[in-house]
């Protein structure tokens, strides 16, 4: 069973159907529910007069920044399945495309559009929405999911600009994506930004990864509070230690052997595992829930992680003497500073 959301043009009621449709396409709606300015209605009512390309153009429309590799890719991949239409926002082109390559290989073409996009560039920002609008005709869920991992190193010997650019990709990125998507948003629509169990502890991350993180959780809140009135909902995603290129950064099975150490549940989170809470939280089963995080963690949150947990994962590089900033996956390039710098 899938979702496609059907504009009835309906000013007065700002009212949005969805309808559930069945994995083919052409039997549609077994039951369907509305979502009104006042509250969620559920109703059995189906509608025989929408035809089949009336459906698949009514379909919703979701952006997913960082959709170029590992929780992004998944994440656009799982929306395709519940039948959205993704814009897939990434500065790394080589990474989007090779989304797009997959998606259209399992789904119908036409449904996912990639765009470049710095998201701290508020322009880039700007057009990725405009991408979402003018492509698609109308923008239901924000994916803000890209990161990297930032300034690393002893605080002591954090240089400045390396911290300010960890806070552009985390925090101003948020903002920005929230800024701009609540502008052409309807009432109903709904924002997930994936934050980090580092938010809830000093150990997991380098410093400024897990004060940006916790940064998202707070505007997550704040948004969530302000866009409530017109049902805009704004949630979070805190994924645990997640197997993508980003943490591991080519050290491969080495990872396999260290997280048991750490994790209650023994096996590595997936990015899939991570796309299925945001698909949650974008979609209509999660209509009464805004400014809240789900950690999806393998329950590392509930053990409290100890002191040397970067340690066990091999990702502490105070423990390794090296300061300097990694840029993840972005095709930009990572610095370690020398010591005299
Ligand atoms: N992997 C984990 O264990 C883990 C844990 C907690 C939180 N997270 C968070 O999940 C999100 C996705 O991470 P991932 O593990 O899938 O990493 P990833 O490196 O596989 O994907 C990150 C994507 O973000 C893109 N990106 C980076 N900087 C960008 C910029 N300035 N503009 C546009 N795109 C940019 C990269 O090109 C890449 O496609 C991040 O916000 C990360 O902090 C990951």
């Amino acid at each position: 069973m899938k979702l496609v959301a059907v504009e009835r043009g309906d000013q007065q009621s700002r009212m949005r159907t969805y309808v559930r449709q069945n994995d083919c396409k052409n039997d549609l709606r077994r039951d369907s529910y509305r979502l009104r300015a006042s509250g969620l209605v559920w109703s059995d009512e189906s509608d025989e007069s929408m035809t089949n390309t009336e459906a698949l153009t009514t379909k919703p429309v979701a952006i997913v920044t960082g959709g170029g590799s590992g929780i992004g890719r998944a994440t656009v991949l799982r929306l395709l399945a519940d039948n959205y239409r993704v814009v897939v926002a990434d500065l790394n082109v080589d990474g989007a495309s090779e989304t797009v390559k997959l998606a259209d290989a399992a789904f119908e073409s036409g449904r996912v559009i990639a765009v470049r996009t710095d998201v701290r560039c508020e322009e880039d920002i700007a057009a990725m929405i405009a991408a979402a609008t003018d492509g698609f005709g109308r923008l239901d869920t924000l994916v803000n999911n890209a990161g990297v991992g930032g300034a690393f190193g002893p605080v002591s010997e954090v240089q400045a600009p390396d911290w300010d650019f960890t806070f552009d990709v985390l925090v101003r990125a948020v903002f920005l994506g929230i800024k701009h998507a609540s502008k052409v948003m309807e009432d109903g629509a709904s924002i997930v930004n994936v934050a980090s169990a580092a938010a809830y502890s000093g150990c997991f991350a380098p410093m400024a990864y897990t004060a940006a993180k916790a940064a998202v959780l707070s505007l997550t809140r704040s948004a969530a509070v302000e866009l409530a009135p017109r049902l805009i909902r704004v949630n979070a995603v805190c994924p645990g230690a997640v197997r993508t290129p980003l943490l591991e950064a080519g050290r491969g099975e080495e990872l396999d052997a260290l997280l048991p150490l750490a994790q209650p549940l023994p096996r590595w989170g997936r990015p899939e595992d991570i796309a299925d809470a945001i698909v949650y939280l974008a979609g209509p089963g999660a209509a009464f829930v805004t400014g809240e995080s789900l950690v999806v963690d393998g329950g590392l949150v509930a053990a409290g992680p100890g002191p040397d947990f970067q340690s066990h994962l091999g990702t502490d590089p105070r423990k390794r003497g090296l300061t300097g900033v990694n840029r993840g996956t972005s095709g930009e390039r990572s610095v370690v500073h020398s010591r005299a710098q």
